[in-house]
């Protein structure tokens, strides 16, 4: 067990599951006190605070720089504290939360009169999720509190998956740091909204469409929502840029072979101008190719671990300060639907279709 402070933060390294109960028993005494602390969850680091305290989820939006309007999602230890958040349950809710909580599902429901319109960005809804990590759930539990808890990022950046990811962004500007290591899904939970007839997907993430419909027994949608459209949003979090790197990001779609040989005109044709390139590939593509900015996520054949090196490997283009990154696109089935849409938001506008 070490403890020690970066800017004011104080960061809980070295947890072990020896250690681990009376870590988050001290990390969770902040967190009654009002304070910030950023957890470790199976997707990404979380930014802790009290959910039913205006104060403290105003801390957050405050450490994060994040717009007013955009709701936060609340983190449970057990299902039963729905109760103490949404107004209606419905069935469908229990039957989801009993198969894929804990775990990288949130559930949109009705929200309780008492939870502060703070944290549900003024929307008569709230977000719950169960995570699927033992420190997030030794703290939740420890703190016995339903937790606030957005990307521990800067708004606008790459989500953290690791605890320094998190004082890269926010040392200085949060009480404490709980580090758990690697997040091992790495892209952010599946945001559900239950309050239709119809089941639908707010943001893609890591429980599949495919997965939920197995456990429902019925379709589900995806929102859409176009930047330039009247109406509101399905889900504030649409409207706003995400995951950006420093470098403006294009995205390749269409057939391997063909985004292959797209990859080596285009990196060709920006060095000849005197640009920096980062290559962000499949390690299929990475064989093929030449040059030192190319981080390899890992074999198409596992698109799960490449959703789960993304976020770092776009943080390590920041820090080698590349002029533009060059990323190939993926399947979207299963999990790739998540990773394509982080990817497609990271980019922009910029996609490159190559048939
Ligand atoms: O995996 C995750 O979900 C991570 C970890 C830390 O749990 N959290 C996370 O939180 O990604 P955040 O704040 O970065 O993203 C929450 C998303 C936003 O797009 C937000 O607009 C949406 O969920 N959201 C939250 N409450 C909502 C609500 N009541 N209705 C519709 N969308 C909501
Ligand atoms: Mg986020």
């Amino acid at each position: 067990m070490v403890r020690k402070k970066i800017k004011g933060t104080l960061l809980f390294d070295g947890i072990t599951p020896a250690t681990l109960h009376s870590e988050a028993a001290a990390a969770a005494e902040i967190l009654r006190r009002g304070g910030l602390v950023a957890f470790p969850t199976e997707t990404v680091y979380g930014l802790g605070g009290d959910a039913l305290n205006a104060q403290a989820v105003a801390k957050i939006f405050r450490a994060k720089g994040r717009p007013q309007d955009n709701p936060l999602i609340v983190h449970i230890y057990e299902a039963e504290q729905m109760r103490e958040l949404a107004a209606e349950i419905p069935a469908a809710a229990w039957l989801l939360a009993e198969h894929f909580w804990p775990g990288p599902l949130t559930l949109v429901l009705p929200k309780q009169p008492h939870v502060p319109p703070e944290t549900t960005g003024g929307l008569d809804s709230v977000a719950i999720r169960l995570p699927a990590h033992p420190t997030a759930l030794a703290l939740l539990r420890a703190a016995a509190l339903p937790v606030a808890g957005p990307s521990a990022n800067t708004s606008g950046r790459p989500s953290p998956t690791t605890a320094d990811h998190v004082l890269e962004d926010l040392a200085g500007r949060i009480e404490a740091v709980l580090d758990g290591g690697p997040c091992p899904v790495g892209v952010e939970s599946t945001v559900l909204d239950l309050r239709g007839g119809i089941p639908r997907i707010l943001r893609p993430g890591g429980i599949t469409p495919e997965q939920i419909s197995q456990v429902l027994q019925r379709e589900c949608e995806l929102a859409h929502w176009v930047q330039s459209s009247p109406a509101a949003p399905p889900s504030p979090g649409l409207k706003y840029t995400h995951y950006a790197p420093r470098a403006p990001l294009y995205l390749l779609r269409g057939e391997p072979e063909r985004q292959l040989a797209k990859l080596q005109q285009l990196q060709q044709e920006w060095q000849q101008q005197g640009k920096r390139v980062g290559l962000l590939v499949s390690a299929e593509s990475a064989a093929a190719l030449q040059g030192t900015d190319i981080i390899s996520l890992g074999s198409r054949r596992r698109p799960a671990e490449i959703a789960a090196r993304l976020f770092a490997a776009l943080r390590e283009f920041d820090a080698r300060q590349v002029d533009v990154i060059l990323a190939e696109g993926y399947s979207t089935d299963g999990v790739g639907l998540a990773l394509m849409n982080r990817l497609e938001k990271a980019a922009g506008h910029r996609v490159i279709e190559v048939g």
